[in-house]
């Protein structure tokens, strides 16, 4: 049996990667490793809890001695690399801590693999990443697996620089690694400080909609679900020390995906049209904000033949009714009790 050590799998992409890959690959054991930050949640993964291909083990990836401990214990055949500290605002507000788990965490974690793989073959270290570590385009062009990185916040810096250490473990050790590069994603069980989920939710509670600037940045969004498979497909047949670029073509303005959420929710609320956008307030631009981002991703498609399954429309749709049914998810994921409880747990094996 494959043992897989999945990171960060208690969070937002993490747990679509862990759920897929417990259902999909009963010859695989899953090990979900997080520390269960503000972010990370037990509660996203309770269909898999209990599988005999799965478990989790509590722990920080920037704890060397606690990494290695484990990569001697386990023997993984592979590792697929997620747990990060993964919003841009909060990276302005504590940048160092970005550093430390994306920048160290990532050495950490490449280092263990290193010292413990004796024997590379059959072996890899597959990182996920962000199209962040590019930079932001203009009005035109799309982010290719060959555009310079030019990251402006510290989230994006911390993310190129663990990419860098990736290929630098490549090409010095001869690691075997993989990594991709996504756009925005969206769908259920994201915590509810990035752009959809705070908008849904604040809908919900006829709260301000806050929208940085103008509104006129523009992002590329993607179903997480579609995101997962991508790393399924990646992960089982993409060429060792290759980058591959993970988007939809799906190009959106900020102040019009909030209208759009207004519209959709006016209607799923039976509130008069309208309504909800009477809600979006202008706020004080985020320091750094990149203009736009969008994705080339002709590299996966043509490839390795991956392609989104779910129109945007339809995501959104799924993604606002997981959301209006899901309203205790975000009570507890945003309250400290809950916080609180599933951080003494150790689920052990
Ligand atoms: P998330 O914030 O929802 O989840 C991160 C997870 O990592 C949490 O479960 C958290 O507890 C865990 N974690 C944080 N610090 C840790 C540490 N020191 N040790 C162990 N675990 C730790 O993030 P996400 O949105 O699911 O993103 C997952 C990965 O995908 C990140 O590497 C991110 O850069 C990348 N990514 C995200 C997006 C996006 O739109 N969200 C797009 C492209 C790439
Ligand atoms: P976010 O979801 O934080 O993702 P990222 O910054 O990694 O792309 O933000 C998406 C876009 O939405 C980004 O341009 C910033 C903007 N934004 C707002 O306008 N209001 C908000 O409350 C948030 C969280 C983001």
């Amino acid at each position: 049996m494959k043992k897989i050590l999945v990171t960060g799998g208690a969070g937002f992409i993490g747990s679509h990667v862990v759920r897929l890959f417990v259902n999909k690959y009963a010859d695989c054991h899953v090990v979900n490793l997080d520390a269960l930050t503000y972010a990370g949640n037990l509660e996203n993964l309770k269909d898999v809890e209990g599988k005999s291909n799965y478990s989790f083990v509590k722990g920080d990836i920037t704890d060397e001695a606690f990494i290695d401990q484990l990569f001697e214990k386990e023997s993984f055949d592979a590792v697929i690399h997620l747990a990060a500290e993964s919003h841009v605002d909060r990276s302005i507000m504590d940048p160092l801590s970005f550093v430390k788990t994306n920048v160290l965490g990532t050495a950490v974690l490449l280092n263990a693999a290193r010292k413990y793989w004796k024997e590379t073959s059959g072996k890899l270290f597959y990182h996920v990443s962000t199209d962040e570590v590019y930079g932001s385009l203009g009005e035109s062009g799309f982010f290719t697996e060959t555009t310079p990185y030019d990251p402006h916040s510290p989230y994006s810096a911390s993310k190129a620089s663990s990419d860098h250490l990736v290929k630098a473990y490549y090409d010095t050790y001869g690691l075997p690694v993989v990594i991709s590069n996504c756009s925005n994603n969206y769908g259920s069980h994201q915590f509810p400080e990035k752009l959809l989920p705070l908008i849904i939710n604040n809908i919900v509670h006829s709260k301000p909609l806050p929208v940085y600037g103008k509104g006129d940045n523009v992002r590329d969004w993607l179903w997480v679900e579609d995101h997962a498979r991508a790393i399924d497909v990646i992960f089982h047949k993409g060429k060792l020390g290759e980058t591959y670029n993970i988007g939809g073509f799906n190009e959106w303005k900020n102040l019009d995906i909030v209208h759009l959420l207004c519209r959709i929710m006016d209607k799923k609320l039976n509130r008069p049209e309208g309504e909800s956008a009477k809600l979006i307030t202008f706020v004080k631009d985020r320091a750094g904000h990149d203009k736009r981002y969008a994705i080339d991703a002709t590299k996966l498609n043509k490839e390795l033949d991956w392609k989104p399954s779910l129109q945007f429309e339809e995501g959104l749709d799924k993604t606002i009714d997981w959301y209006l049914a899901n309203g205790e998810w975000i009570d507890r994921v945003t309250s400290g009790a809950y916080k609180e409880y599933y951080s003494n747990q150790y689920v052990s094996r």
